[in-house]
C-alpha cells in the first residue's frame, strides 16, 4: 500500500475537503461577474484545481499550463520551460492561477512575469500549500489553503518521482523512501 510508505497523514481527505470549500467560497464572492479563467498548472495542481473550481458557483473559465522549472535545489538559474501553454487570450481578462505548492517560489515568479506581460485585468495566485521556509522569490499568495513546515510531502496530486498523486490526502514520505 503507498500509505506504508508515508512517515505520517498532513491532512486528511476530510480536512482538504473543507479548506477546499472555504476557498472555493472566497473565490466565488470575489470573482462573482468577473467571469475569470481559472489556471491549472499540471501536473501537481490537477486535483485541487478540478475541486476547488466545484466549490465556486460562478461563471468561469478553465484553462491549463504545464510548466517545468529549472534551477531547483543548489543552483538558481529559475529558468521556467512552457511545456503547455494557456489556449486562451488572457488580455483583459481576470486571470488565477491555481497550484498545488509555492516551495522556492522561482516557477511562480517566472509565471507571473510571463503573463503579467501579455496585460491581463488582474493576475492572482491560489496554492493549497506553501512552505515560507523555502522560498528565494517573493511571492504573494492570494488564496493559500496551509503552511507546511519544509517536509517532503505528497498525494492529491503532488508526486514523488510521478508516484503518489493518487492518494485522496496528504502525507509526508518516509525518508528512506527518497535517500
Ligand atoms: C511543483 C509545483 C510547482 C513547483 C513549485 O511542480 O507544482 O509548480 O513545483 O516549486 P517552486 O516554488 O520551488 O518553483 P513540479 O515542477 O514538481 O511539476 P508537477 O506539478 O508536474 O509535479
Amino acid at each position: 500500500m503507498q500509505r506504508d510508505d508515508l512517515e505520517r497523514v498532513l491532512f486528511t481527505q476530510e480536512q482538504i475537503g473543507k479548506r477546499v470549500e472555504e476557498i472555493g467560497k472566497r473565490i466565488e464572492e470575489d470573482y462573482r461577474d468577473k467571469n475569470p479563467l481559472v489556471v491549472g498548472i499540471l501536473k501537481g495542481a490537477s486535483m485541487f484545481f478540478m475541486d476547488v473550481v466545484r466549490c465556486a458557483d460562478i461563471p468561469m473559465e478553465l484553462d491549463f499550463m504545464a510548466v517545468s522549472s529549472y534551477g531547483k535545489g543548489a543552483t538558481s538559474s529559475g529558468n521556467v520551460r512552457i511545456r503547455k501553454d494557456l489556449d486562451t487570450d488572457i488580455r483583459d481578462r481576470h486571470v488565477l492561477l491555481c497550484e498545488d505548492i509555492i516551495d522556492s517560489g522561482v516557477t511562480m515568479k517566472h509565471l507571473f512575469a510571463l503573463l503579467s506581460a501579455r496585460g491581463p485585468a488582474s493576475l492572482r495566485l491560489c496554492s493549497l500549500l506553501s512552505k515560507p521556509s523555502r522560498r528565494r522569490a517573493d511571492i504573494a499568495i492570494d488564496y493559500c489553503g496551509w503552511e507546511i513546515p519544509d517536509a517532503f510531502v505528497v498525494g492529491y496530486g503532488l508526486d514523488y518521482a510521478e508516484k503518489y498523486r493518487n492518494l485522496p490526502y496528504i502525507g509526508i514520505l518516509k525518508p528512506e523512501i527518497y535517500s
